[in-house]
C-alpha cells in the first residue's frame, strides 16, 4: 500500500505512547479518513476513551517504516487470506484424519486450518512467514511453530499429513505444494487448496505442479466460485489431494447429490478448457510465425540462386 506525502507528514508528526498513537492535531475530514485507513491497515483502531488509535503492540517500528519508505506492507501483501470454515471442513474431510497423526501446516497464518486439525486430535507443526501471525499461533496455544520462509526449510519425509492453504501470487501455491510434498511420509496424504491458475498456467511452477499431480496419481477437486469471498478474494480455487510415494488413491466416489447433468468435480471447468485452448492456439501461432520467418530467407536464397 503506497502512502501519499500528506498522510506520511501526519504520521511523522504523530506520537506513540505504548500501544497508543496520537495524531498531532485535528485533521480536515478527508485527510483524517485517509490517515485512519492507513492506521487501520497497520492494525490500529480509533478508541474514543483513549482518544488515540490503539494497536495490539507498540506500533513505533511500523510507523517509522511507513514514514521512511512511503509504503505499508499488509499481511495480504504476503498472501494472508484466512481459509473460510466451509473450505477448512472440506480440506479436513479429504485429509482422512485420525487422532495422533503428525500433521504439517506449512503456511499456517493465524491457524484457521491448524486449529481445526488440533481439534481432531492431530499433532500439528506450523510454519508461518509473518511474525505477527506466528505470535497469534503461539497465543492460540500452538507450541510447535517455526517463524520463517517455509521454502527454505529442508524437507524430511516425516509427516502423516500435510494440510495447507499457501500464498497464491505468481503461482507460489504450486511451488509451496511441490516443496511440501518432500515432507510427506510414503503412506501420507497431502491436501492443499490452490488457485485454479495452477491447472492451466504455463509457468515452470504450475507445469511442475501438474507433473507432480500426474506422477503421484493425485486428484483435483474444484471448489465453487467465490469460495474465498469471505476472506476478501474472488480467486477461483481447487483442492489437490496428493498421496505419498507409497500410497495410491482410490477413485473418487460419485457425488450422490450431484445434478443429473453434472460432469463431476474432477473434470476441468469449461472456462479453464477454453483458456487452455486459447493458449494452445497462441502457442501454435507463434510456432507458425517462427517457421515462416525461418523459411523466408531460404526462399529468397533459392529464388536468387536459381
Ligand atoms: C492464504 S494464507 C492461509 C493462512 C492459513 N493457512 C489459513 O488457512 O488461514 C497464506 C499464509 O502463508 C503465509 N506465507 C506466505 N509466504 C510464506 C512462506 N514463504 N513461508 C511460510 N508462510 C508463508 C502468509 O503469511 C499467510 O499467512
Amino acid at each position: 500500500m503506497r502512502i501519499t506525502p500528506d498522510v506520511r507528514d501526519v504520521l511523522e508528526k504523530a506520537t506513540v505512547d505504548g500501544v497508543r498513537l496520537l495524531l498531532p492535531e485535528q485533521l480536515p475530514d478527508l485527510l483524517y479518513q485517509r490517515v485512519n485507513k492507513v492506521l487501520a491497515a497497520a492494525g490500529g483502531r480509533w478508541n474514543r476513551r483513549a482518544q488515540a488509535h490503539v494497536f495490539a503492540a507498540d506500533p513505533s517500528a511500523v510507523i517509522a517504516g511507513i514514514v521512511r519508505t512511503g509504503i505499508l506492507t499488509t499481511p495480504q501483501d504476503h498472501g494472508y487470506f484466512p481459509t473460510p470454515p466451509p473450505i477448512v471442513d472440506r480440506l479436513l474431510e479429504l485429509a482422512d484424519l485420525s487422532p495422533g497423526l503428525r500433521v504439517l501446516e506449512p503456511s499456517a497464518g493465524r491457524g484457521a486450518i491448524a486449529s481445526a486439525l488440533a481439534d481432531k486430535g492431530c499433532i500439528v507443526d506450523c510454519v508461518e512467514l509473518l511474525p505477527d501471525n506466528a505470535q497469534a499461533l503461539a497465543e492460540a496455544g500452538f507450541q510447535r511453530v517455526t517463524t520463517g520462509d517455509f521454502l527454505t526449510v529442508a524437507p524430511r519425509p516425516q509427516y502423516d499429513r500435510v494440510v495447507m492453504n499457501p500464498p497464491f501470487a505468481k503461482d507460489a501455491d504450486a511451488a509451496h505444494v511441490i516443496h511440501a510434498f518432500g515432507f510427506l511420509a510414503p503412506a501420507g496424504l497431502l491436501v492443499a487448496v490452490l488457485s485454479n491458475g495452477v491447472t492451466f498456467h504455463r509457468t515452470p511452477a504450475a507445469k511442475a505442479f501438474r507433473a507432480l499431480l500426474q506422477s503421484t496419481g493425485g486428484q483435483l477437486h474444484e471448489l465453487p466460485a467465490n469460495s474465498f469471498q469471505a476472506s476478501g478474494t474472488g480467486t477461483g480455487t481447487v483442492i489437490a489431494v496428493l498421496p505419498g510415494t507409497g500410497r495410491t488413491l482410490s477413485a473418487p466416489a460419485p457425488a450422490t447429490d450431484a445434478p443429473a447433468d453434472s460432469t463431476g468435480d474432477d473434470l476441468p471447468d469449461p472456462q479453464i478448457l477454453v483458456k487452455e485452448i486459447i493458449l494452445d492456439l497462441q502457442e501454435s501461432l507463434l510456432l507458425l510465425e517462427e517457421l515462416r520467418d525461418s523459411l523466408a530467407p531460404a526462399a529468397v536464397r533459392t529464388a536468387t540462386t536459381d
